[in-house]
């Protein structure tokens, strides 16, 4: 239907015949000329309607309202001195139309279409279809286009195999609530949508295809945030015959192309690469935004020498005092600083000490310090005339949850995090075990299968270990990759081995039969030559969302579901038939 998209246009088409079709996107009456934005994928041009030229045209183009669907025929011309607009690449052309042909109406818009929306989330979703005629979340969708055809030609280049799994499956072990189907031919069984393909990659590996890769949904029954869904698409890929080097150094290569392929922006290799265990000292958190320092400092040993009761108490409990320095914040004012101190404590901590570094020390706990331990706080921190000290003291993840939090908001207010900055880190080193204090047991950081260090081989092997507080030393060889503090991915390499496999399940309390049960499949295939292997998955969406500047995985999902796990689009979740739920064998108790 067209000769032309309307982006494409430019100075080079002055004089030509052109037919184009799109949404009427904004309508203005000039001194007796209508002028039409048309709008399509490509872009927006300015469409002139003039009586001059031809007044039954100029009559109908009085009829166009907006998003209205229109075929325009017509002459590209320059724009008449003046007139031009250098921020649309359209803007020095204009097409005078000759002919007009309304292809569809379009009822009052529940909310203007334009970048920058007031409309709010819940009726953006339910007309998502006009939510998504915006450019900016149209461009999106071309970042994630690009992103996803990169993954594709760059894992192909390498030999991977593009191979799909079930999706009405068994549980797997990651760990997140499942969502459940019910069999209708198995009366009162259920399958479980794959949190992740983790237990069919590995069996792909057993039957020797070596190169899985799968761009695939998963789901999971979480409570959602900004960069969570409960149904989200990974990167999944697993290689046999590997060490954790060959992965790493894939994945960043793979991650060069994506960026360069996707906004052009050449990435600096290799990626920084931080321990768990100084991840959480330096940042608090296996996340940190590498943007900016702000490092958190253990001050234990130097506050020991005050007599502040907080901190005395929370170290001789055996927690932690750490602090960070807020570079050039010494000006806060009280308010300023009550106002912190509430959204520390909203993050879980009890309190917040502060002390500012201004004409010597100023804060209400100075007086529990004498100088000398005033000057080495103040070393520590690297502090300087005009600094703004921090400190929470809490038990240890406490402590560290509260501060890598702060030093987050206080990267924000002392703008040190910059759009368009990408920091990547490889966090190694994960331990095997984390202790869940709700369940009193330990439980596998990654999952089950992931493979023990071999240098800790033998604790892990150890009679006493079975004691359990060895349990924490024994570390994993599992990677997460973190980019701008937001956890883009994470894998690892596989137990292969049956008597590695049943001794993690015997240290995680998981009973023979449990495992059997559960896993057992897995289990078997092992036992039937299973090379050495490992992976690793990327969140897509979530890398999408930082390549395209957006703020939440929600605006390059093209149907996201709410806070609350629906979609006011489609309305799903829905009741169903009675006679649906009969045909399952479901009776519902709705009281409950
Ligand atoms: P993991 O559970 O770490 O590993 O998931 C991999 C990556 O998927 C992304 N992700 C999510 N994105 C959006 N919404 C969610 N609810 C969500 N949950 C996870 C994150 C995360 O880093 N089978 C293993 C991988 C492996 O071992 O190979 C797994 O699923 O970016
Ligand atoms: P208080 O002795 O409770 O009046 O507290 C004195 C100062 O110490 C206040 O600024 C509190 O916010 C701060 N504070 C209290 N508990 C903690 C804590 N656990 N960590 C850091 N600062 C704290």
């Amino acid at each position: 239907m067209r000769t032309h998209s309307c982006g494409e246009l430019t100075e080079k088409n002055i004089g030509e015949k052109v037919v184009m079709a799109g949404w009427a996107n904004k309508w203005r009456d000039h001194g007796g000329v209508v002028f039409i934005d048309l709008r399509d994928r490509s872009g927006i041009v300015q469409v002139v309607f003039s009586p001059e030229v031809d007044p039954d045209i100029h009559r109908a183009a009085h009829r166009i309202r907006n998003e209205f669907v229109i075929e325009v025929q017509g002459d590209v011309r320059k724009r008449p001195e003046g007139t031009e607009n250098p921020s649309i690449p359209t803007g020095r052309i204009e097409v005078v139309a000759r002919k007009l042909t309304v292809l569809n109406e379009c009822r009052p818009l529940p909310f203007v279409i334009e970048d920058e929306t007031e409309a709010s989330e819940s009726l953006r979703y339910r007309y998502r279809y006009l939510d998504l005629r915006r450019p900016a979340i149209q461009r999106n969708f071309l970042v994630r286009h690009r992103a996803v055809k990169a993954f594709r030609e760059y894992l192909d280049s390498r030999g991977f195999l593009e191979i799909e799994t079930p999706v009405l499956t068994k549980s797997t072990p990651e760990g997140a609530r499942d969502y459940l189907v019910p069999s209708r031919t198995n009366p009162g069984h259920f399958f479980a949508l794959p949190q992740s393909p983790q237990i069919f990659k590995q069996i792909l590996m057993v039957s020797g295809m070596e190169r899985y890769y799968q761009i695939v949904k998963c789901f999971r029954d979480e409570d959602l945030r900004a960069d969570r869904q409960p149904e989200f698409t990974q990167v999944d890929l697993e290689m046999s015959f590997v060490k954790k080097e060959d992965i790493m150094g894939l994945v960043e290569e793979m991650i060069g192309k994506v960026f360069k392929d996707t906004n052009g922006t050449e990435l600096a290799e290799p990626f920084q690469r931080l321990t768990y265990h100084d991840a959480m000292q330096r940042y608090g958190t296996d996340k940190p935004d590498l943007r900016f320092g702000l490092e958190l400092k253990d001050v234990g040993d130097i506050v020991r020498e005050s007599s502040f009761r907080v901190f005395l108490d929370t170290l001789s409990r055996g927690g932690m005092v750490k602090g960070i320095n807020a570079k050039g914040l010494a000006g806060y004012s009280r308010k300023e600083l009550d106002d912190l101190t509430r959204e520390v404590q909203g993050y879980g901590a009890k309190g917040l000490a502060w002390i500012k570094v201004r004409d010597g020390f100023e804060s209400p706990i100075a007086k529990f310090f004498g100088d000398q331990t005033l000057r080495n706080l103040a070393q520590r921190l690297e502090a300087g005339e005009g600094d703004l000290l921090l400190f929470v003291a809490d038990k240890e993840d406490v402590a560290n949850d509260c501060l890598a939090r702060l030093r987050n908001e206080m990267g924000r207010r002392l703008e040190l995090v910059r759009d368009g900055v990408y920091r990547f880190a490889w966090i190694t080193d994960f331990p095997l075990f984390e202790w869940n204090e709700e369940e009193r047991r330990y439980e596998a950081m990654h999952h089950p299968f992931t493979a023990p260090d071999e240098e800790d081989l033998e604790k892990f092997f150890a009679e006493d270990t079975a004691g359990r507080d060895g349990l924490r030393d024994i570390r994993a060889q599992a990677y997460d990759i973190v980019l701008n503090g937001c956890e883009i991915g994470g894998g690892s390499i596989r137990i292969h081995k049956k008597d590695v496999q049943s001794r993690m399940f015997q240290l995680l309390d998981i009973s023979p039969e449990e495992a059997q049960a559960k896993f057992g499949f897995l289990l078997d295939a092992l036992q039937y030559g299973a090379p050495p292997h490992g992976g690793i998955a990327l969140g897509l969406d979530r890398l999408v969302m930082i390549l395209a500047g957006a703020h939440s995985i929600r605006d390059v999902i093209a149907f996201p579901k709410t806070q609350k796990a629906v979609c006011p689009l489609s309305n799903a979740p829905s009741e169903v038939d009675a006679r649906q739920l009969k045909e399952l064998y479901i009776k519902l108790d709705t009281e409950e």
